[in-house]
């Protein structure tokens, strides 16, 4: 992919028209080549400009490529542009009004309600139980490459491991819980939302197809599972110590008002999805390319040793596991696993030096910014050292936006960037990680970037453990 660097743009310039990418003669049409290749197609429209306008059937969607426009969107300009698309809506079918998907004041109050959850010591308490349930995952992980004598497929292994994970450090739920059911859920879902923005006209949900029987099958699993969660720390008393407790104990500082048991259940639903899903994919993503380059599976094992010798790692140890964490990052940054955001234009707006329309959907693709060649030399080429901290502070605030941005940053970042550097740490820690012959490694870009056939690696135990 070539993109040509922003064309600088006086700021007594007239606004000019976005440019347009369209690849087939009839509008409606367009939707299905985006959908034959949405990655690829991106990368074609973006690399016509910096403000890409792109007509899906009756949609117009803009977008946009550089840090400073995705600033304007989630930062600067943050109240023109909301989440009343498409995109959300279909997530909303599932996730209710969760801290996702809801706006405006209900979102700040839940907001505030749910932040302290999320505060950086309570995380720090969660290191043990990672770990703990990491090991759980490497041993059967282990058990099973030993037993078949096959590869295994390291990206199953990190959403059943991160469903625990989450499960179990903010819902309080059993480890040994009917995961498997989770995960199916989670695909079906992934697969209907994909559905919904890639169909302009589409079956109802209640008539009774055979996607939508599974839509609503996952929909109803889920609620139960969550209302059982609910149900049993009712009954058993809220201890306290993690998100559900404080969820179910939470007073809004201002009007002191608790959440509703429908609030609830979308808080909770919102939290158990968006808190492993992308975990999982970022971890599934870091392994394939450490796989890929030896070399820095090497130097982060050295860091991991260094550090640790044997024993297993604590909150403590993340903050030294500083090449551990660059990896992941880097990894986040080829293979970011919310790929793509969306939101709504309100008000006609000028960004980059071109008038928006408003009713627009806008496009921030972090697959796009993070692989520009003028904010990240050799853009396709794996370096972790770019996240070094004077290279990090030289470039422009939004050429890295793997957690979104603005106010509706993503609240379980800390978590999930802990989670991440102690799994990465402890594998190593055991194995030599490598990929399994004929692998086939494709992203699939559904709501989440996943690699489509999973990750068969082979794993060495390493002289010692
Ligand atoms: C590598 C892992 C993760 C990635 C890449 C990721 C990415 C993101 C992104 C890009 C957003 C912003 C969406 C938007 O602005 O439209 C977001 C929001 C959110 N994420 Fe994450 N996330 C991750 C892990 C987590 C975890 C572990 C949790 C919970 C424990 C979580 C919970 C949420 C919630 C609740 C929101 C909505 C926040 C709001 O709008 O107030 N995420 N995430």
């Amino acid at each position: 992919m070539s993109i040509a660097s922003t064309t600088a743009v006086a700021p007594s310039d007239p606004p000019a028209r976005p440019v347009r990418y369209r690849t087939k003669p009839l509008r409606f049409l367009e939707p299905a080549a985006f959908h034959a290749d949405k990655l690829g197609y991106l990368e074609r429209a973006a690399a016509r400009g910096p403000v890409v306008e792109l007509q899906f059937g009756p949609v117009t969607l803009y977008l946009l490529r550089e840090p400073e426009a995705i600033e304007h969107v989630l930062v600067r300009n943050a109240r023109n542009y909301g989440k009343d698309t498409l995109g959300f809506d279909a997530l909303r079918l599932f996730l209710g009004n969760g801290l996702l998907t809801s706006e405006g004041s209900f979102w700040r109050r839940q907001r505030r309600i749910a932040q302290p959850a999320f505060h950086h010591k309570r995380i720090e308490g969660f290191a043990r139980t990672m770990v703990e349930l990491a090991d759980a995952e490497i041993d059967r992980m282990a058990a099973e490459a030993h037993a078949g004598g096959q590869p295994v497929d390291i990206a199953r292994h990190m959403t059943v491991m991160t469903q625990r994970v989450a499960g179990t450090t903010l819902l309080g739920a059993d480890p040994d819980a009917d995961v498997d059911t989770v995960g199916r859920c989670v695909d079906v879902l992934n697969r209907y939302v994909d559905y919904i923005l890639m169909t302009p006209i589409r079956v109802p949900l209640w008539i009774p197809t055979r996607r939508n029987r599974r839509a609503r099958w996952a929909g109803r699993t889920l609620d139960r599972m969550v209302a059982e969660m609910i149900q049993a720390r009712r009954r058993d008393g809220v201890d306290g110590h993690d998100l559900l407790s404080m969820l179910l104990a939470a007073r809004d500082e201002e009007t002191g008002e608790s959440m509703t048991d429908a609030q609830l259940r979308d808080e909770v639903v919102t939290i158990f999805l968006a808190g492993h899903e992308t975990t999982a994919n970022a971890l599934a993503w870091t392994f394939y390319l450490l796989t890929q380059h030896p070399e820095h599976q090497r130097a982060a094992q050295a860091e991991v040793d260094r550090l640790l010798g044997g024993r297993a790692p604590t909150a403590a140890d993340v903050r030294e596991l500083g090449l551990v964490e660059r990896i992941v990052k880097e990894s986040m940054r080829l293979y970011p696993p919310a790929w793509f955001l969306e939101r709504s234009l309100h008000q006609e707006d000028v960004v980059g030096g071109a008038r928006l329309r408003p009713g627009a959907i806008i496009a921030l693709v972090p697959w796009i910014t993070h692989r520009l060649p003028h904010l990240w030399e050799e853009p396709a080429r794996f370096d972790p050292d770019r996240f070094l901290p004077e290279r990090e502070k030289a470039r422009p605030r939004f050429a890295y936006f793997p957690f979104g941005g603005g106010q509706r940053l993503c609240i379980g970042r800390a978590f999930a960037m802990m989670e991440a550097v102690l799994v990465v740490a402890r594998v190593l820690q055991r194995f030599d990680v490598a990929l399994a012959e004929r692998a086939r490694i494709e992203p699939e870009a559904l709501v989440t970037l996943r690699p489509k056939y999973g990750v068969p690696v082979v794993l060495s135990p390493r002289a010692g453990t």
